[in-house]
């Protein structure tokens, strides 16, 4: 088990934090997250004559999901690990570059479409990421926008939040990006689309399970790392979240699996 100090560093803005994820990354989350970007690209207008960005791309879900429509998709992250996954995809229409989300090296108007599923909402100053976001949309092009509906995220953050504010109330410590919470409410997502330059978006709500493998009880133990939760919870009170954690597994799963439900919001707007 982590020590607060670590948990309190997470490094979600260090771009060599995703560069060592990207496998475990691949494997993991982007079977997950792909539901949710097929999702949020099925909202964009697109087909073979359109540029569409990608921003905050990871192992690619949603540029992989615009390239099938025909679309020239330029796919940006911060991380040189990611870029690189998406570059070896080898997809003719998809151009991968590294950047920072925040100031995009790309001109203005220069895209008929952005997606960014589960990236803007992280960036430190995710006001900024909707901005650019709006700057290189052309007018009258469109955007969507993927956020987790919880201030605790999806999949094991979220389960792990969820036991914490059962036996500790109040001791929850806040994942550290601003976004995430302020992002995880309708309203709150839509003034902020709006804010940045676009029309009021349409805002869907989509639930799909994260499945956790739970067949190999060393590969739990590995899922308290990076859980910035337990930062608020002394030894003896993380050890009874990791107990009551385990047991919630061994409840409800089926076989080898554990599912996770995890609700995402998706705002669709014009570019104004
Ligand atoms: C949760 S993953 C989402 C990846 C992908 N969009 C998906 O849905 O599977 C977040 C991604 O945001 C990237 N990221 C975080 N901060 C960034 C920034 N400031 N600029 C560009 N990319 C950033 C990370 O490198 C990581 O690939």
């Amino acid at each position: 088990m982590q020590s607060s100090e670590q948990a309190k560093s997470l490094p979600f803005n260090d771009p060599a934090h995703w560069d060592k994820m990207v496998a475990t990354y691949e494997a993991q989350s982007q079977p997950f997250t792909t539901h949710f970007a097929d999702a949020a690209v099925a909202t964009l207008p697109i087909g073979p004559s359109s540029k569409v960005l990608d921003i905050a791309t990871g192992t690619g879900a949603a540029a992989l999901a615009a390239a099938r429509s025909g679309a020239e998709v330029t796919a940006i992250d911060f991380s040189a690990g990611m870029v690189a996954r998406v570059r070896a995809h080898d997809v003719a229409n998809i151009e991968a570059r590294q950047m920072d989300g925040q100031a995009l090296d790309l001109p203005d108007a220069a895209f008929d479409a952005a997606v960014s599923v589960f990236g803007v909402m992280l960036f430190p100053n995710w006001r900024a990421g909707l901005r650019e976001m709006a700057r290189v949309t052309r007018s009258g092009g469109t955007a969507a926008i993927a956020v987790w509906k919880s201030a605790d995220g999806a999949a094991v953050h979220l389960l792990l939040a969820q036991i914490i504010r059962r036996l500790y109330p109040g001791n929850v410590t806040p994942m550290p990006c601003t976004g995430l919470a302020e992002l995880a409410d309708p309203g709150r997502l839509a003034a902020a689309v709006i804010a940045a330059g676009f029309s009021v978006p349409a805002v869907a709500e989509i639930t799909h399970d994260f499945k956790l493998n739970v067949g190999n009880p060393g590969d739990v133990d590995k899922l308290f790392e990076f859980m910035p939760h337990w930062s608020g919870l002394d030894a003896d009170q993380s050890a009874a979240v990791a107990r009551a954690f385990r047991a919630e597994i061994e409840r409800g799963r089926v076989g080898d699996i554990f599912a996770i439900p995890s609700t995402a919001l998706i705002a669709t707007a014009r570019r104004l």
